[in-house]
């Protein structure tokens, strides 16, 4: 018999999820799920694929607020009312909305474990933000969908082929269902959790979050799971996908032990292997400094960090999805210089790269693809 056999909620997006026996669905996502998150001073998301330790921030709920542990053992609380009142733009994945800025004090605290500015946003008591296509569904700082579901057989499967360990919590369910055989989630389209439904929306396309272990707070260095995943579940669109996107038709309780029923199943997509590639680790040579330039801005980089960092560093946006060298959304032109490709398709023969999988060799001139 299928059952619903985890629930998990994360209260801040990229910090450490809690695991709990029951919560409250809703059509927005289960209650406190993805209610704050980080940002750059602009609005624009921040999360553990460009800032791996984040998974290391421990938050809690506070019946007025909330309160995060630092890895390195102090802690700050902020309380719903000392958000600034007026509302700010933020975004997350190209999409727009507005949001409360937390107050100075908690985010001076912050922005000291990164380097650069951040800041803490709350949704607000009347969340601005919609999914994509249901504009009557209002959407906390999820990435675009109020659940994910993911299957524990599927997790086997994967574990039994991957090199590498992989534990559910590096997917960021809410929803984990267990007694179905791996991979039949493909088929659901409509499924039921005690007295709440679902619809499924979409398969969940995975990036270099997967890539990160939850208790040490850093990347694998052969991109597993993800690399293995790619092997195995690279849809027609090139998407590398694990796991459901869910939106409730209505709302209720869920419990670990909920008896999980499919309502209506469909066509599963066609999965092969995608382009497969090694991930090379960043040359381990001495760290060297050399001038970068994007347009006419110039700085000093380094030979040890991927160029999409670099540029991220010094305020410079650009468009990115996976950043491991798979979707092809970061890609730049190399005016001048030399690069080091962590994967081989890194550098196109028509002059431009994919910052999130070079490294700098020595100086370089850099513009928009
Ligand atoms: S962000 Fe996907 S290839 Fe760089």
């Amino acid at each position: 018999m299928l059952s619903l056999n985890r629930v998990y909620i994360y209260p801040v997006k990229s910090l450490r999820g809690l695991r709990v026996s029951h919560a409250a669905a809703g059509i927005s996502g289960l209650n406190f799920d993805r209610h704050f998150m980080l940002t750059n001073t602009d609005g624009t998301f921040i999360t553990a694929r460009q800032y791996p330790e984040m998974v290391l921030f421990t938050p809690v709920m506070l019946p007025d607020g909330l309160c995060l542990y630092a890895p390195d053992g102090s802690a700050a609380s902020v309380r719903f009312t000392d958000f600034h009142p007026q509302e700010a733009p933020t975004e997350v994945w190209g999409n727009h909305f507005t949001a409360r800025i937390a107050p100075a004090d908690i985010n001076r605290w912050l922005s000291g474990f990164f380097n650069h500015n951040i800041e803490l946003r709350w949704i607000g008591p009347q969340p601005t933000r919609r999914i994509k296509d249901h504009q009557q569904i209002p959407l906390g700082f999820a990435d675009g969908f109020p659940y994910l579901l993911t299957s524990e057989s599927s997790l086997r499967d994967l574990q039994k082929r991957c090199p590498a360990g992989v534990q559910m919590e590096q997917f960021r369910p809410n929803l984990v269902v267990t007694g179905a055989e791996a991979w039949d989630e493909d088929r659901w389209r409509v499924v039921r959790i005690g007295n709440v439904i679902f619809d499924v929306a979409r398969p969940c396309s995975r990036c270099v979050l997967t890539t990160v272990n939850p208790q040490r707070g850093h990347k694998h260095g052969a991109g597993e799971p993800l690399a293995t995943l790619q092997r195995f579940r690279t849809g027609e669109d090139g998407n590398i996908n694990f796991g459901q996107n869910l939106i409730a038709r209505n709302s209720g309780l869920v419990r670990e032990g909920d008896r999980f029923e499919v309502l209506e199943t469909g066509e599963a997509p066609v999965y092969g292997a995608g382009i497969i590639e090694d991930t090379r680790k960043p040359r381990a040579e001495a760290v060297s400094q050399f001038s970068l330039q994007w347009n006419d801005r110039q700085w000093q980089g380094n030979n040890q960090q991927p160029l999409l960092e670099q540029l991220e560093s010094q305020g410079i946006r650009v468009a990115w999805s996976c950043r491991a060298g798979v979707c092809g959304g970061c890609r730049i032109r190399l005016l001048e210089g030399e690069v080091t490709p962590l994967k081989k398709s890194a550098i196109a023969e028509d002059g431009t790269i994919l910052c999130c999988s070079c490294i700098p060799a020595g100086p370089l001139r850099l513009s928009e693809a």
